[in-house]
């Protein structure tokens, strides 16, 4: 057991363009401390991969299921050669396509990943994020850096340092602030260890895509199988806000009706006249743009105590695969 105030730290968050932020990153991450970052998908929460120890932090500070592995990120294909055993044609080809970018590779690990990462599995996922801050961070390393999400384990994913320092503040020194994050959802999991490439998470790199680079792409029977950890309790609820969220097929007025003042709505559309705005969240209606900003939008209804969150069903379609997985997860659906 280790002793919690061990862990008591008073988080200072930097400007990423301040002098000398990115050097302080790299130095704290060269001693095996954290530092949460921002990458084109979401903000991370980074350590040395190459240490037990400093990736043993990771886990405590977010409450992350042992069982739960961990995407190594890389910023050149050589140094992702490092930590896998074998690069496929497959991981060619789409590194060559998507790199760097969201897309987050699962292969056959390497032994210069420790155990701990992958969570005693023999795979490891590994990702070349664009963001030009982590790239940064990266390259002052020189080292690959495990990173997931830096939020509490379950909860939503952060796309901007506020989110990160509401969920992670006294458990992390630094957080490098970056702005709000360009895309908003995680990074596409793809597993090449098998005969068939198979999509564990969606992602903003959509099956499509994949598909017209690799060909035949399965998809995980349950999107839930990026998560090796089969306790189901755990797997019911993921990327969830604090309220209860329910996804509403069909007519919104007809929900409204059980609606109280704890209630908000997410929603592609403008909100009734009857509707109190600040409950109502209407978000874009392009992809990419309701993407970038759906998580604030579930982080703003936390911080306003919302108890039920209804949000209007995503359209059907490829494009959309990914928020879909994401609103049903949190929906505990
Ligand atoms: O966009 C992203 O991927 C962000 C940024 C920070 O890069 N990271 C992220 O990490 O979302 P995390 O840990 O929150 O989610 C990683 C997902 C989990 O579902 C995990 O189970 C899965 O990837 N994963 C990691 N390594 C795996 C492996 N070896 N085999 C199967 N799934 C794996
Ligand atoms: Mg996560």
């Amino acid at each position: 057991m280790t002793d919690a105030s061990e862990h008591a730290f008073s988080t200072e968050v930097q400007e990423a363009d301040a002098p000398g932020a990115l050097g302080q990153a790299a130095e704290l991450l060269a001693q095996g401390q954290l530092v949460a970052l921002p990458t084109e998908t979401v903000y991370g929460l980074a350590a040395d991969a190459r240490s037990p120890k400093a990736v043993a932090r990771i886990f405590e500070a977010k409450g992350r299921p042992a069982g739960n592995p961990l995407i190594v990120h890389i910023d050149s294909v050589e140094i992702a050669e490092g930590c896998v055993a074998a690069w496929p044609r497959a991981a060619a080809q789409l590194a060559g396509a998507f790199w760097p970018g969201p897309l987050s590779l699962v292969l056959p690990k390497a032994d210069s990943i420790p155990d701990i990462v992958t969570a005693g599995g023999k795979t490891v996922a590994v990702r070349c994020p664009a963001h030009p801050v982590f790239t940064a961070v990266l390259a002052k390393c020189g080292f690959p850096l495990a990173a997931p999400s830096a939020n509490r384990s379950n909860r939503v994913s952060p796309t901007r340092a506020e989110h990160v320092v509401d969920q992670l503040g006294g458990l992390i020194p630094l957080v490098l602030n970056g702005g709000a994050c360009d895309l908003g959802i995680e990074s596409t999991v793809l597993d090449l260890t098998g005969d068939t490439p198979t999509l564990l998470r969606p992602g903003m790199i959509s099956l499509g895509q994949l598909q017209a680079v690799l060909g035949p792409v399965a998809t995980a029977k349950h999107p839930a199988a990026a998560e090796p950890l089969k306790s189901p309790g755990q797997l019911q609820r993921h990327y969830s806000p604090r309220a209860k969220l329910i996804i509403v097929e069909g007519d919104m007025a007809a929900a409204l009706v059980q609606a109280d003042e704890t209630t908000h709505v997410i929603a592609r559309t403008a909100e009734p006249a009857a509707w109190p705005s600040e409950r109502w969240h209407e978000l874009p209606a392009v992809v990419s743009d309701f993407a970038r900003e759906l998580y604030s939008t579930l982080h703003r209804c936390d911080q306003l105590d919302a108890e039920t969150i209804l949000v209007q069903s995503l359209p059907s379609g490829d494009e959309w695969a990914a928020l879909r997985d994401r609103l049903n997860r949190a929906a505990g659906a």
